[in-house]
């Protein structure tokens, strides 16, 4: 019998409203999610279609409904009196600080979304943003969505030929970036990734729009690049938002799949906002009018989409946004922070829990913490230990912590404890969230009822669904909606423990789970096999303490490859660093003779896994040459 905690009696009038919340989704699931997209946004034009799911997979919510993410994001708060409430209070890494209002917000996007319009980003058209953490990012996010402009936002921490695919797949015009980003008390360059990117010449980008954050010497192309600073703060702080169907491209963003291309991910506006804003405040028992929010993703990442730009800000939310790392310029950062703005929501990834509790306990208790109500975990599955530790050391034991269970493709929450009303289990996200329909199958695609591991899959189609990847409708079929017919695969493990709460098993594919951050084996291994000494590469993810799972590659050389074998590993990680970015950079490299393979000619990765993970090998009967093995075991990892 898992440990459980009881949920605590402050939330208990809330917990009424919410049990009925998962009775009506049972009772009437269209008729719930209906009534959502009603009260938590305002529509230019009502809906009177639900679901529409003739063109399955792709699905249609709120169809005939017509809105504006920004207005609802933004504007809306202004009218109804809210303008001097905050929305953002933004930490500089350096220790400065700076309040948004939502009045302010409305004035400043405004300003952003006539100078894209002047840039000739017109309703339809793609616009990619590579900026660091901070308020001109969800800025620029919501004066896209002003325009009706589909924003794909690239993480900073990705490399220039990373940026160029994703520039040249999403079809983007502009690009709106920064000379650079401060990361560990450093000033880190951005711009010159874009310069990098666009010179290979294919992309269709007009205009470069450039944020002087750091003040660093860029270059500077005259016709193409335009500094924020001359036309931001001059443009007409006066703007009408550009109402769209429901069914409108709010974002694309890209995620690691199994193959080597990263996939587009198509977000729509109506339904995604609505479950983005559902979650966001039953999830986090979200108070608007008292609590201060903060989630520590960047909005490179779904996270930072769903639950630092949409969510927050479609319930009027204030919230906290942060520039820098934990350990800038002291590992106490966080904690400091959450003193400092009397944060009362905490929402983190396992993996920064780790690190944390690496440094030990006496850093956090430094602080005072006690404005803290709900803590949140999310991006892989939380160790009990780290569990443990986040509810005993940040939570004071008081606060429930609600480990939520969503992919960039499910574009928001799906499986969640509900504070107040679930005792919370460490290690498991529970039970799906009301609206929600979901299944473990086993490998023939019959359900699992008893506590057996198995496959995830969503039964039935959610309002922040994907709606494809963007110019791949096959590969979106193939994906998702293949291994089991009409069902979303999630690619997730999972089972059912003897309370019948659910636990996530990790990935079931090739996708690793690096820090929280989704990376594909096919993608590191094809850049391994760009270099000209490289045979054969095979890339696993290996269970590691702190990242929950780390990059370690195996490399066959070419005949006569007998340079520097250290310097060749150093090269091999740079070359990952250069074509993706410093995420995927293996932990280790190790050269092999030979890899493991069935008679078929598949690589083994169950073998390599084990391999890097120090364990037994098991079972290799199936193996074309068992005694491969042997010869692989001996070896070390540079
Ligand atoms: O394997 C699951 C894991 O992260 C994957 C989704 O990654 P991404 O699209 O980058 O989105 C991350 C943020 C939502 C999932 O397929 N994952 C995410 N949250 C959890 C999780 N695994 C276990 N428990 C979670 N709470």
């Amino acid at each position: 019998m898992s440990q459980t905690f009881a949920p605590r009696e402050e939330f208990r009038a809330q917990a009424v409203a919410r049990e009925q919340l998962y009775r009506d989704a049972q009772a009437d699931r269209l008729g719930f999610w209906a009534q959502q997209a009603r009260e938590l946004l305002t529509w230019e034009r009502e809906f009177t279609e639900i679901l529409n799911w003739e063109n399955a997979p792709v699905a249609s919510w709120f169809g005939d409904g017509q809105l504006n993410a920004c207005y609802n994001a933004v504007d809306r708060h202004v009218a109804a009196g809210n303008g001097d409430r905050i929305a953002l209070y933004f930490e500089a890494e350096d220790g400065t600080s700076e309040e948004y209002s939502y009045a302010r917000m409305q004035t400043e996007v405004s300003q952003i979304a006539n100078t894209l319009a002047s840039l000739g980003v017109r309703t339809g058209d793609r616009v990619a943003i590579y900026l660091p953490m901070g308020p001109i990012a969800v800025q620029t996010m919501l004066a896209c969505a002003r325009i009706g402009a589909t924003h794909s936002v690239v993480f900073g921490g990705f490399s220039a030929e990373a940026l160029h695919s994703r520039i040249t797949d999403a079809g983007a015009r502009v690009v709106v970036t920064s000379d650079g980003q401060f990361r560990n008390g450093k000033a880190l360059p951005l711009k010159r990734a874009v310069d990098e990117a666009l010179a290979h010449g294919d992309t269709p980008v007009d205009h470069v729009l450039v944020y002087q954050r750091t003040g660093m010497e860029v270059q500077w192309d005259e016709e193409r690049d335009v500094w924020w600073h001359d036309v931001v703060p001059q443009a007409s702080t006066s703007h009408t938002p550009a109402f769209v169907p429901a069914e409108h491209p709010l974002f694309i963003l890209y995620t690691s799949g199994t193959t080597g291309k990263p996939k587009g991910v198509v977000h729509t506006t109506g339904g995604y906002l609505t479950q983005a804003a559902f979650t966001h405040k039953n999830v986090f028992d979200l108070h608007p009018e008292s609590d201060v929010y903060w989630c520590t993703a960047d909005v490179g990442w779904i996270t930072g989409h769903s639950y630092v730009t949409y969510g927050p800000m479609v319930n009027g939310a204030t919230q906290v946004i942060y520039e820098g790392t934990p350990s800038t310029p002291h590992k106490g950062r966080w904690w400091e922070i959450i003193e400092k703005y009397g944060v009362t929501i905490f929402y983190t990834a396992p993996t920064a829990i780790r690190t944390c509790m690496k440094w030990g306990e006496e850093i956090p208790a430094k602080y005072d913490l006690s404005s803290l109500r709900v803590l949140g975990s999310v991006g892989e599955p939380i160790n009990p230990e780290a569990w443990l530790w986040f509810h005993r050391v940040i939570g004071a034991e008081r606060c429930p912590i609600v480990d939520t269970w969503w992919q960039t493709e499910t574009g928001a929450i799906l499986i969640s404890p509900l504070p107040g009303i679930t005792a919370t289990k460490p290690g498991s996200a529970q039970r799906a969230l009301p609206g929600v329909s979901l299944a473990i199958y086993d490998n023939l695609g019959d359900e699992i009822t008893n506590e057996d591991p198995g496959l995830l899959v969503i039964t039935e189609p959610w309002p922040s669904m994907l709606r494809g990847i963007w110019g791949d409708s096959n590969r979106f079929k193939e994906t998702y909606w293949s291994r089991f017919p009409g069902q979303y695969f999630a690619g997730d493990g999972a089972k059912y423990d003897e309370d019948g709460d659910i636990w996530l098993l990790g990935r079931v594919d090739d996708v690793m789970n690096v820090s929280g951050h989704r990376l594909s084996t096919a993608e590191i291994e094809s850049v391994l096999v760009e270099h000209d000494d490289v045979a054969e590469a095979a890339v696993v993810g290996a269970k590691d303490d702190t990242t929950g799972q780390a990059v370690v590659a195996f490399v066959i050389l070419r005949e006569g490859a007998d340079g520097d074998r250290d310097a060749l590993v150093d090269e091999l990680r740079e070359m990952v660093r250069h074509d993706i970015g410093p995420i995927a950079k293996p932990r280790d490299i190790l050269i092999v003779p030979e890899l493991p393979k069935t008679r078929s000619g598949k690589i083994m990765r169950r073998l390599l896994r084990d391999l890097a993970e120090h364990r037994d090998i098991g079972d290799v009967t199936t193996l074309a040459d068992s005694s491969v093995m042997e010869l692989i075991k001996g070896i070390d990892a540079r």
